[in-house]
């Protein structure tokens, strides 16, 4: 009774059951967890203490402080995404949330290519939006007839996110050139999730929609790149128009977001992180290769998630196998209408993931 109305079309997770099972595992080899398995690099971390001790731990202004603005405005330059403004969040997620904020209306259609990062789907639904998917199986490209048949007077934007959550596919420049060229004709706006850029492989670089499209809002955060989950910050970069209006939405939610964190963010966007990314990449071959035989798996390109389909087909019940021989993974179906995968994290050991393709190869 005391509930509101917008939390009418969120529902508690289907595998809900499957999250039980594994609470009450011991010791798990955990291949779940969707977050670096490295610390914040310690020069990161001196430089968050050092503005704790100077006392710089008040309010800071809404947007952000000015020198870190323009930071990541430099960086975005580099990167050649196309931006009128910038502002800092707590997280992608608090820039997900504005965003969603200021241009989700109730009816509005948004286009999400699945499978997809859980939170797109309930950010839209919490706006009383309705998600619409894009299915990229079996290879995970964008197409344009999928994207096309989904496309109707109330389609309003298109979530990308690239590398990609749960997948680790990265999508080719001429899979974004059609989308844009898609959006163009219908007016869309774009939201691109940028959050794994840090983490690509093979020498390749991670092309992104803000590069070729002026109305995209632009996502990214340091999260992942510097390991700073709990220090929750991140940014997004767009229209003017736009990023003004989740500005004044930031004061009226977050006010602002964590002092410290941001000046130490400063220095993060300096600070490379090429061997952590070398060690991820290791840990990419070492999964690939451990279950290619058995599974029917791509290779991923980026972000440190693993996403093969699993031998008859049944995601749940497989994971469900996995948690009793010890393994937590996540069912695919999490973050996709399809229940045929797995999401595989290896943000974890050798060791671990050692034990882990032991045990999927031995239930596959
Ligand atoms: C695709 C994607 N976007 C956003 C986030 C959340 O990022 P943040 O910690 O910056 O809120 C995650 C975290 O798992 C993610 O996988």
């Amino acid at each position: 009774m005391w509930i509101s109305d917008r939390l009418k079309n969120i529902k508690p997770s289907g595998v809900r059951r499957i999250f039980d099972l594994a609470r009450q595992m011991k010791d798990p080899i955990n291949l779940s967890i969707g977050e670096p398995d490295f610390d914040i690099p310690e020069p990161l971390k001196e430089e968050g203490i050092e503005w704790i001790r100077r006392g710089f731990n008040k309010y800071t202004p809404t947007q952000g402080i000015p020198e870190l603005r323009e930071k990541i405005a430099e960086h975005l330059r580099k990167k050649g995404v196309l931006f009128e403004e910038v502002m800092v969040t707590a997280g992608v997620t608090g820039g997900l949330l504005l965003a969603s904020l200021a241009l989700i209306n109730p009816g509005d259609e948004v286009l999400i290519p699945d499978p997809f990062f859980v939170m797109y789907e309930y950010q839209v639904l919490l706006m009383g939006g309705t998600p619409v998917f894009i299915d990229t199986y079996p290879d995970f490209r964008l197409r344009e007839e999928e994207i096309r048949k989904r496309i109707t007077e109330k389609t309003k934007l298109m979530i990308i996110n690239s590398p990609n959550n749960p997948t680790g596919a990265i999508y080719p420049l001429e899979d974004l050139k059609r989308v844009v060229e898609i959006a163009r004709e219908r007016n869309l706006l774009l939201f691109s999730d940028d959050i794994y850029d840090n983490f690509v492989y093979d020498h390749l670089t991670c092309p992104t929609v803000g590069q070729l499209y002026e109305k995209t809002l632009t996502f990214g955060g340091f999260s992942k790149g510097w390991a700073m989950t709990g220090w929750r910050l991140g940014y997004v970069a767009g229209p003017r128009e736009i990023i003004q209006q989740m500005i004044t939405l930031q004061q009226y939610t977050f006010s602002s977001v964590n002092s410290f964190a941001q000046k130490a963010a400063i220095k993060a966007l300096d600070f490379n992180v090429d061997s952590y990314i070398q060690g991820y990449q290791r840990k990419r071959d070492l999964i690939y290769e451990g279950l290619r035989e058995k599974f029917n798996v791509q290779k991923p390109q980026g972000a440190f998630y693993i996403f093969p389909e699993v031998p008859g087909g049944d995601g749940e019940a497989f994971v469900e196998k996995a948690i009793q021989n010890n393994l937590f993974i996540v069912p695919g179906s999490v973050f996709s209408k399809r229940n045929t995968h797995v999401r595989i994290s290896f943000a974890a050991s050798e060791e671990t993931l050692l034990r882990g393709i032991e045990v999927l190869n031995r239930i596959g």
